[in-house]
């Protein structure tokens, strides 16, 4: 369905000098920099798949799902979606597939969410009763009812999130590609578009590409997941073997009652930890932890670190996926092999 092999984009970057004196030198002798965005990116999605598409901010996710959907052309390397190249064609390639960015947004401002929609059925010529089949569905699993007579510019950003997937899901597109949809929102909201996405995806077997650099947005949604940095491929596999490996860090965060001397806390010494197992940072009032729990338990953690000192307030969080790629880079392993 989704065929991507060594996607690369490269932008072309001005330097200029700051001031008026720095934009005429650059005007007319400009001094050009080479971004390499994306680096050689490779992965398949067979039909009917959700696949999380994730990374940390910068890694390169948004610059690939422009080249997928043919905003932006690919300095080299190839993209099939559906037999067809993006780039090419465009006028049939945007009636296969719906696209979702969450920073930006499709719907018509000013104007009532219906006449949105009732815009689009005129530029992807739907018909009136597939039309309405359409709206009924989309409506029942995004509940735009009550607000699809508002102004977009009135609806929250959960609504208008909502509102714009109805919007590329009108044409009953084969491919969703969706940028960020849940950035900012809060877990509820989160939830609420996280379900009906899985329940877009299972009506007609929608084939999604979901960008995010949130775990936990996926791991109710897909079991694949592609996870890029720095423009190039890190993992590609199922997030339980992800977690399993490496999710194994947890970090302790505590806040110290007094000045202590943290020359106490041989963590290292006192729980056998390798170089990469354990990471301390201390700005003398929060102190931070991180290390691999399947070495030291938290229990074993939390104990140690309270018989040795006096906190004032202590936390556990999970590793996150900077966190990983962090890991996955130090030791320098492929994970696909
Ligand atoms: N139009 C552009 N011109 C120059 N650099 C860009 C442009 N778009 C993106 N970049 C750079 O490419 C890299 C990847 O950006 P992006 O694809 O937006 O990452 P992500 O979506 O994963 O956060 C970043 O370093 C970004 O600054
Ligand atoms: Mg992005």
């Amino acid at each position: 369905m989704i065929h991507v092999e060594n996607l690369r984009k490269e932008f072309k970057k001005v330097n200029k000098e700051p001031g008026l004196k720095g934009s005429f030198k650059a005007l007319f002798k400009p001094d050009y920099e080479i971004v390499t965005a994306v680096d050689g990116i490779s992965f398949d999605v067979p039909k009917g798949e959700i696949l999380g598409f994730i990374g940390p901010n910068g890694a390169g996710k948004s610059t690939v799902i422009k080249m997928l959907t043919g905003i932006l052309t690919p300095t080299s390397g190839e993209c099939i979606i559906n037999d067809r190249n993006p780039t090419k064609n465009r006028k049939q390639y945007v009636k296969e597939i719906g696209v979702v960015f969450g920073q930006r947004t499709q719907l018509w401002w000013d104007l009532p969410l219906r006449e949105t929609y009732a815009v689009l059925k005129e530029i992807y010529e739907i018909e009136e009763s597939e039309y309405k089949k359409r709206m009924a569905f989309l409506n029942e699993v995004l509940e735009l009812d009550g607000f699809i007579s508002s102004p977009v510019r009135t609806l929250s950003l959960g609504q208008r999130m909502r509102a714009d997937i109805a919007a590329s899901m009108l044409h009953n597109p084969k491919v969703l590609f969706l940028d960020e949809p849940t950035i900012g929102l809060d877990v509820v909201v989160k939830d609420n578009i996280r379900k009906a996405i899985g329940k877009i995806n299972a009506e007609d077997q929608t084939t999604v590409i979901l960008t995010t650099h949130d775990l936990a947005d996926i791991e109710l949604l897909s079991k694949r997941i592609v996870m890029i940095d720095k423009g190039k491929n890190v993992f590609d596999g199922k997030i339980s073997e992800l977690k399993s490996k490496y999710g194994q860090m947890r970090e302790l965060v505590f806040v110290l009652e007094k000045t202590e001397d943290l020359k106490k806390l041989d963590y290292k010494a006192h729980f056998k930890f390798r170089d990469d197992d354990l990471h301390v940072e201390n700005d003398g009032v929060f102190v931070k932890a991180r290390f691999n729990s399947s070495i030291a338990p938290v229990a074993d953690m939390l104990s140690y670190t309270l018989s040795k000192i006096t906190v004032k307030d202590i936390s556990v969080k999970d590793a996150d996926i900077e966190e990983i790629i962090r890991r996955l880079y130090k030791q320098e392993v492929d994970v696909n092999e």
